[in-house]
């Protein structure tokens, strides 16, 4: 959802940092020295049933989540409410199926998101109002001059009411998006800018919902989000029951050799020596 990042800014940091939260970064490797990224290193399922298997493996970013017979709900109960997660890992290449329920409701937007310390991103994006239709988006090194990279796809049953299943696959070829373990889209490395804006560094998983239709954001961002959101027919609440996660990478941290964001400048470390303190 990068690609309103700028106008939000301008219009009011402050007020509306929930929206953004999940596509910043802390520290933005292709300006300034930063610290490597702890790896997953491996496949592992995180089952969405409790607090302690959700905090153990992701930060809770902004906002609260409750965990219920259906797993772990994010809910916009009012205005502002956008309760996110990142992980407190990075794969660096790899796959990540989530089984999801999108929310339901006008402006209220839904969402899956890898994202890198140079903002490259992939996105499964969800809006409350179009219950037959998945977004998929993908950013590189933070470029938003184009909006030609969404595209949605249909999705055999209500996306509100039905779980199903959302996975990226990601390589250092293709990028690709399955629905169901049907391949709907993909990404070939060269046809992302020459590979230039082709997602390539360590990414975090985050996964959140917020209002896009508050009227506080741009018109751009209201009529993307499917127009305004009513917030007296809420709550509205995505239900997140499991994310399947594979790091290709192997690595324990991923340490960026210097500022050109490619992935070849990655440098996965697989020993990682006790810190001293
Ligand atoms: C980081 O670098 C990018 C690309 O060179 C530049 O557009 C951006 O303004 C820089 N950000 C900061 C905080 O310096
Ligand atoms: C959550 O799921 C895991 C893995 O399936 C299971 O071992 C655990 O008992 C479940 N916890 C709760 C609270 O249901
Ligand atoms: C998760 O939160 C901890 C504590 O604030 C912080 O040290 C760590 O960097 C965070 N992880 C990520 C990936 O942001
Ligand atoms: C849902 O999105 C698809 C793809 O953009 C579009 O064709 C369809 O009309 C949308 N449905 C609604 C109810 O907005
Ligand atoms: C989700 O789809 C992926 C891709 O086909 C598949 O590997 C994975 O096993 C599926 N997950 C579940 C829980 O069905
Ligand atoms: C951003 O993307 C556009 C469209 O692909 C491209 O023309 C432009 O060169 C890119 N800018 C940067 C700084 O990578
Ligand atoms: C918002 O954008 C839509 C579609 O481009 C347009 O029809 C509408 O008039 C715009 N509304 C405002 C308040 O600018």
């Amino acid at each position: 959802m990068m690609r309103f990042k700028v106008s939000l800014l301008a219009a009011g940091a402050a007020l509306l940092s929930p929206v953004l939260a999940q596509t910043w970064t802390d520290c933005n490797p292709m300006n300034v020295t930063c610290p490597a990224d702890p790896a997953l290193g491996i496949a592992h399922e995180f089952v969405f049933n409790s607090s302690s298997t959700v905090t153990d493996a992701f930060n809770v970013t902004n906002g609260a989540l409750t965990y219920g017979t259906q797993g772990t709900e994010f809910t916009v109960a009012k205005r502002l409410d956008s309760p996110t997660i990142q992980s407190k890992f990075y794969i660096f290449f790899g796959s990540v199926s989530v089984i999801m329920k999108a929310a339901k409701g006008q402006g209220i937007i839904s969402s899956i998101v890898l994202e890198s310390d140079d903002l490259d991103e992939v996105d499964w994006e969800f809006m409350g109002g179009n219950i037959t239709h998945a977004e998929t988006n993908y950013f590189g090194k933070g470029n938003t001059t184009s909006f030609d990279r969404a595209v949605y796809y249909p999705v055999a049953t209500d996306v509100t009411e039905n779980f199903h299943n959302y996975t990226i696959h990601w390589t250092s070829d293709t990028l690709e998006w399955y629905i169901d373990s049907a391949l709907v889209r993909t990404l070939p490395y060269a046809a992302a800018n020459g590979g230039h804006n082709y997602p390539q560094t360590p990414m975090t998983v985050r996964l959140g919902i917020w209002a896009g239709g508050d009227t506080a954001n741009n018109n751009g961002t209201i009529v993307w989000a499917g127009g305004l959101t009513d917030y007296s027919k809420g709550p509205y609440t995505m239900y997140v029951q499991s994310a399947q996660v594979n790091d290709f990478g192997g690595g324990k941290e991923y340490a960026w050799g210097d500022k050109s964001g490619s992935w070849q400048s990655i440098k996965t470390v697989t020993c990682v020596s006790p810190s001293i303190s």
